[in-house]
């Protein structure tokens, strides 16, 4: 082979390592989606599913791309202080519902809490923000609502590693009267199944796509199917949180676990400076009103899209004198207010929320986030309109699982100023 010559393009690093290779390599932290971020003797960033932060590992690549490798973990060389064997024995036989479950429970809202304030250095170049990881609620038996799907008549998980159904014979952190219905129901002609159930009321619902005619649950379970839900029929349970009690429809968002929702609910009222009932109160993606109701606002303004979670929240809300708002928030014309809280879907607040937000005026603002990267963005934008990010708190409402819930709370720094003009 001829020498290269001494003016040549540098070797690219991808050509020297490809898939199917073993690397050994250390972990450095966890990054947002549950993956470790390890890297190479040159500097490269790994990927590593089922790895934690201060490990050292044997992974096969899967994936090459020029400044990022994605790999398989085969062995863990050095193990860090916080691993722990999996006692789910479904995550052996590959249900990839829980990909935390191989960290400490007592590890894992500090190992998110790192996540958090990663992305709030790297994306929102906020540096020193307080970011505290909550206290843990419990690991087992906590999921409220739980979507399955279904393969020969009875439900599962995704599998790890492909779009296979793993038919599950128990779940951990379902909530023991969800797991009886995954484990023990018939599901006939069904693709996927969402259980629902009031921790506290006992009450229970399956929710079957494309339809509920072959289920079969105990006689308690109220069974819809979503051909049924959107020709018009309207199906509930109910939960209590903090002393109050809700109605959720089928199609309704709710929190996935009561004691979540209270320490969620607690949060919010820390982050909003514990507001009077008489504070001029909005509640933007109000759901079925969860924070309108359990902090106590004589009148809030709820803005909520759905039109089932608006029907919920006027059930939920009707001793106060709420304002309902069945709309987008991309709609809505902001009303000057004190405090406001703000809980979006995943994607975050994207810049319609954003404007929605900073046009309200609020003198305090609780942002609550289940994507660290949403969080980063909206808290850059948020901070960029004039408002101090005073810190976060998380909520780990699902453990064993990477998923989080953050808390931010924000002040506006010249609190005369009745709108934020964006
Ligand atoms: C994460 S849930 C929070 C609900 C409520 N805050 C709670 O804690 O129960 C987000 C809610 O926002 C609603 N939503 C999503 N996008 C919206 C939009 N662009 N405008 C208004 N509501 C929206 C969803 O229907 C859902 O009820």
């Amino acid at each position: 082979m001829p020498a290269r010559p001494p003016d040549a393009d540098p070797v690219d690093p991808a050509d020297t390592i490809g898939v199917g290779d073993e690397i050994e390599v250390p972990t450095v932290r966890l990054v947002a989606g549950g993956d470790a971020l390890a890297r190479t003797d040159d500097g490269r960033v790994v990927l590593v599913e089922g790895a934690l932060p201060g490990e050292r590992i044997l992974a096969e690549v899967t994936g090459v791309r020029p400044r990022l490798l994605r790999a398989r973990l085969l062995d863990v060389v050095e193990p860090a202080a916080d691993r722990v064997e999996p006692s789910c024995p479904e995550l052996a036989r590959g249900c990839g519902g829980c990909d935390l479950a191989h960290a400490a429970p007592a590890a894992q809202p500090e190992l998110k809490a790192e996540v958090v304030r990663d992305s709030l250095r790297r994306i929102a170049r906020l540096d020193d923000v307080e970011v505290l990881a909550g206290h843990p609620l419990p690991s087992a038996g906590y999921r409220t609502t739980v979507r399955a799907a279904v393969r020969d008549t009875h439900a599962g998980f995704r599998s790890r590693r492909s779009h296979d159904v793993v038919v599950v014979g128990g779940c951990e952190v379902a909530h023991p009267l969800a797991a009886e219905l995954l484990v023990d129901g018939v599901f006939d002609g069904v693709d996927e199944v969402v259980v629902r159930v009031g921790a506290r009321t006992g009450e229970r619902m399956v929710v079957a796509h494309p339809t509920a005619a072959g289920v079969s649950v105990p006689a308690d379970v109220r069974v819809v199917g979503t051909d049924e839900l959107r020709r018009g029929r309207r199906a509930w349970i109910h939960e209590e949180v903090a002393g109050h009690r809700f109605r959720i429809s089928a199609d309704s968002f709710f929190q996935a676990r009561p004691d979540g929702a209270e320490a969620l609910v607690s949060a919010v009222r820390g982050a909003l400076g514990d507001p009077g009932p008489d504070a001029e109160f909005v509640d933007l993606y109000g759901g079925v009103g969860l924070f309108s109701v359990a902090l106590g606002s004589a009148a809030p303004v709820l803005v909520e899209r759905s039109a089932a979670a608006v029907a919920d929240a006027r059930v939920n809300l009707e001793d106060r004198r709420a304002r309902l708002l069945k709309m987008s928030v991309r709609r809505w014309r902001p009303t000057p207010c004190d405090v406001l809280v703000a809980d979006p879907a995943r994607a975050g607040l994207g810049s319609e929320g954003v404007a929605a937000v900073a046009g309200s005026g609020a003198a305090r603002v609780a942002l609550v986030s289940c994507d660290p990267a949403a969080l980063a963005r909206d808290a850059a934008s948020i901070v960029g309109l004039g408002y101090r990010l005073l810190g976060v708190e998380l909520v780990d409402l699902f453990p064993q699982t990477h998923h989080v819930e953050a808390v931010s709370a924000f002040e506006l720094l010249e609190p005369t100023r009745r709108a934020v003009s964006v």
